[in-house]
C-alpha cells in the first residue's frame, strides 16, 4: 500500500511535469508558427483593360490591374509582401520599361532604406543657394558623385549636377538651354533610328518656337544648328552608339541612362559635355521620379536650372532624399557594410538580366519565327570580368509577320512597335525589366508560338 502511494505520488509529479513540458512546447510553436505565419489573400484588384489607352509614346498603364492579375498579399515577420499571380491566359504589359524586377532586391534590404522626414523639416524652396542648382540637396549631389566614382561609368568631378524630376524634365530642361531664344529658326533636334520614342513626343508635345524635331540623325543634311541625343546604350536596341552627324552648330546630349553594370559592361567613365542620368533606371526606382545632368558648362547648367525653376520651381527634396539614401544603400554594400541580402545590387541585377536574357534567346531560338540582336563582349571594369551587354529591352524582329506589335497582341502580348522608334513594323521593343511572374509568362508564350 506504502509502496503503491509513494509510486502513485511520483506518477504523478512525472505526468504534471511531462504536462508543463508540453504545453510550453505548445506555447513556443504557436508563438514562431505565429511569427512566421504566412497571410495570404487574394484580392482582386480590377478589371481587365482589353486594350490599351493610346497616351502616344509615353503609354502607361498598371500592370497589375491588367487581366484579371490577381496580387496575393502576405505578411511574414511582420512583413507586407506582394506576390503576383497571372492566370495563364493573362494579356501581358511589357510595353513601358517599368524597373519592378528590382522590387524583391529592395523588399529584402528592407528598412535600411527607409527615410523619416518630420513635418517641419525640408520646408522651403531652397536647398543650397551657393549652388547654382539652387534646389539640389547636397546629400543627393554627394551620393551621386561617389556613386560615378564607385561605378567608373562616368567621371562627375568636374561637372555642375542638375537635378530633376526624372530625366525626362531634364531632357527639356536641355532642349530650352541649347537652344538660343533669339535664333531665326527652332534648333533641329536629331537622333539616329531606332530612337527612344520619348525623344520625339517630348520634343513635340508642346509645339515650341525654341526647337522642332528633325528625326533621323543618319540623314540629317541640313547645315542649320542641331542638337543630337546619343543614348548610350541604346534604347530600344542595346547598341553602344556615337554621334552620327559631326557638324559644325552640332550640340551633343548623351543620354546614359542605362550605362550600368546591369546592363552592360562599363569599359570607360564617360566624359561628355551633358549627360543625364536616372535612379529610374540605376537602382528601378522610377517612382521617386528623380534623375541628374552632369554639365560640363556653366552657362549650360544655369539655363538648365532656369527652365526647371520655371516649369516646376525646383524638384521634390523628399525624393532626392529618398534617391540618396538608396544610392548610398548601394555603395554601403561595396564599402564593406554589406547590404543585409547577401548579395549586392548590381550582383544582383547583372545576375537577373544575364538569366533573363539566356530565357529569352533560347525561347526565340527554339523558333524559326523571331530574332534578336546580338552584342559583343567587352571587359567590364566594375565586374572585373569579360561580360556582354543585357540590355533593358529586347528589340525583337518578326521574321514572318509584317507587323509584329499586332501578332504579339493576337497572343495576348502588349509590346511597343517598331514606328514609335523610327523603325520599321516588323520590329517590336519588349521591356525585360517587369516582374518574374510576367517575364515567365512571356516565355511560356514565346515558346508556345
Ligand atoms: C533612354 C531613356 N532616357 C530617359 C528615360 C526616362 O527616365 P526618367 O524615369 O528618369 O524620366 C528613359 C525611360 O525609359 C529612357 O529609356
Amino acid at each position: 500500500m506504502n509502496v503503491t502511494g509513494i509510486s502513485g505520488v511520483r506518477g504523478r509529479r512525472v505526468n504534471r511535469f511531462l504536462f508543463w513540458v508540453t504545453l510550453n512546447l505548445v506555447l513556443v510553436s504557436f508563438y514562431i508558427y505565429g511569427k512566421r505565419r504566412v497571410v495570404w489573400r487574394a484580392e482582386e484588384l480590377g478589371a481587365c483593360f482589353e486594350s490599351k489607352k493610346n497616351m502616344g509614346s509615353l503609354e502607361m498603364m498598371d500592370n497589375n490591374i491588367c487581366s484579371g492579375r490577381r496580387v496575393w498579399e502576405a505578411e511574414e515577420n511582420g512583413e507586407k509582401l506582394q506576390k503576383l499571380h497571372l492566370p495563364k491566359d493573362s494579356i501581358i504589359n511589357l510595353d513601358h520599361g517599368d524597373p519592378t524586377m528590382f522590387e524583391s532586391f529592395w523588399r529584402r534590404v528592407g528598412d535600411k532604406c527607409s527615410i523619416l522626414i518630420p513635418g517641419w523639416q525640408k520646408m522651403s524652396y531652397f536647398s543650397d543657394v551657393r549652388n547654382v542648382c539652387w534646389f539640389l540637396e547636397p546629400e543627393f549631389a554627394d551620393e551621386v558623385r561617389k556613386m560615378h566614382q564607385l561605378v567608373g561609368n562616368a567621371i562627375a568631378d568636374d561637372c555642375y549636377i542638375v537635378v530633376g524630376t526624372g530625366s525626362t524634365q531634364l531632357f527639356q530642361a536641355v532642349l530650352y538651354a541649347l537652344s538660343p531664344s533669339d535664333a531665326p529658326e527652332p534648333m533641329n533636334v536629331v537622333s539616329t533610328v531606332p530612337y527612344y520614342s520619348s525623344f520625339q513626343s517630348v520634343t513635340e508635345y508642346l509645339k515650341s518656337g525654341l526647337y522642332t524635331w528633325a528625326g533621323d540623325a543618319f540623314t540629317y543634311d541640313s547645315d542649320a544648328p542641331y542638337i543630337e541625343l546619343v543614348t548610350s546604350p541604346n534604347n530600344p536596341d542595346g547598341y553602344f552608339k556615337e554621334p552620327v552627324v559631326n557638324r559644325a552648330g552640332g550640340k551633343l546630349v548623351h543620354d546614359l541612362a542605362y550605362y550600368w553594370p546591369q546592363y552592360t559592361p562599363i569599359t570607360t567613365p564617360a566624359d561628355h559635355d551633358l549627360m543625364l542620368f536616372t535612379v529610374s533606371k540605376c537602382t528601378g526606382h522610377a517612382g521617386t521620379r528623380i534623375g541628374w545632368a552632369l554639365v560640363k558648362d556653366l552657362d549650360v547648367a544655369r539655363r538648365m536650372t532656369k527652365f526647371i525653376e520655371l516649369n516646376t520651381i525646383g524638384v521634390s527634396k523628399d525624393s532626392q532624399l529618398r534617391a540618396a539614401k538608396v544610392l548610398r544603400a548601394v555603395r554601403d554594400a561595396y564599402d564593406g557594410e554589406g547590404s543585409g541580402t547577401g548579395e549586392r545590387f548590381f550582383e544582383f541585377s547583372r545576375r537577373l538580366m544575364a538569366e533573363r536574357w539566356e530565357r529569352l534567346r533560347d525561347a526565340v531560338q527554339k523558333g524559326t519565327l523571331f530574332s534578336l540582336p546580338d552584342y559583343s563582349t567587352s571587359f567590364c571594369n566594375f565586374i572585373k570580368e569579360t561580360d556582354t551587354a543585357h540590355p533593358p529591352f529586347a528589340w525583337l524582329k518578326c521574321e514572318k509577320e509584317a507587323d509584329c506589335e499586332s501578332f504579339l497582341k493576337r497572343h495576348k502580348i502588349l509590346v511597343r512597335s517598331g514606328k514609335y522608334f523610327g523603325a520599321g513594323l516588323e520590329y517590336v521593343r519588349i521591356s525585360m525589366l517587369d516582374r518574374d511572374e510576367t517575364f515567365d509568362l512571356l516565355i511560356e508564350r514565346l515558346l508556345e508560338m
